[in-house]
């Protein structure tokens, strides 16, 4: 792959405090991952804004373990990671598609360990695991994928554990199908405006904080 270096672009993430940014590389051609793993979605800014603004809550501090899922190039966890030096934080996608996570993860000299998971996957270690918060950004934008993400979030949010789910709105009938079966689960509430950073958020993406019924 140290061929494919060329086709990548770099991107900049500065945080909301005095932290040097992250520089998070894409890959707009594909050789490096598939598709939608290859590109940092909107909601990702938004979201690693948001946990910058709510760190210290009791799910999110240094000695917390954070599980990220389908975390594409990285770019929530790895911010995480930064403003949690000594937390456990495991960033996840479906196995073919770590190495530019892997990548990025090494580029920006992050504490934050890879692992594959892929949803539909019957056992991983990753489900034995006390995780206190999952976080996830953008990974119900596939209606056909619903269930399997579903599945994985019944498997590793445990009665202790917080999910702080970011997600776009472009389909309303399917985001309340999902959200439908979700909540035979899971209670959850959408996070304000006022919780979020005041720079990165918009109206049509939403955080929602939730945990097992
Ligand atoms: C729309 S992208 C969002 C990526 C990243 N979280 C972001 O916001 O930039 C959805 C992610 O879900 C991952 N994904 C899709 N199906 C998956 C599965 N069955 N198991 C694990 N990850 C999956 C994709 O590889 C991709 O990284």
């Amino acid at each position: 792959m140290e061929d494919h270096k060329d086709v990548l672009v770099t991107r900049e993430y500065e945080f909301a405090r005095n932290v040097s940014p992250l520089l998070i590389s894409e890959d707009p051609t594909g050789q490096w991952c598939h598709g939608v793993a290859g590109t940092i979605w909107d909601s990702s800014f938004v979201l690693a804004r948001y946990l910058e603004k709510s760190l210290q809550t009791p799910c999110l501090t240094d000695q917390s373990r954070i599980l990220e899922l389908g975390a594409g190039l990285g770019l929530v966890g790895i911010a995480i990671a930064k403003l949690l030096p000594n937390a456990y934080i495991v960033l996840t996608d479906k196995p073919e598609r770590l190495q530019l996570l892997q990548h990025n993860v090494q580029a920006n000299d992050s504490s934050a360990q890879v692992a594959g998971y892929d949803w539909d996957t019957d056992y991983s270690d990753i489900d034995d695991q006390q995780w206190d918060a999952v976080i996830i950004s953008d990974c119900i934008w596939e209606h056909s994928l619903h269930d399997s993400l579903l599945k994985a979030l019944e498997k590793v949010v445990h009665t202790s554990s917080k999910l702080i789910m970011a997600y776009e709105q472009r389909n309303d009938v399917t985001e309340q199908q999902f959200f439908d079966k979700f909540h035979s689960t899971f209670d959850s509430r959408i996070a304000s405006s006022t919780e979020m950073d005041d720079e990165y958020q918009s109206d049509d993406i939403k955080i929602i904080i939730a945990h097992r019924k």
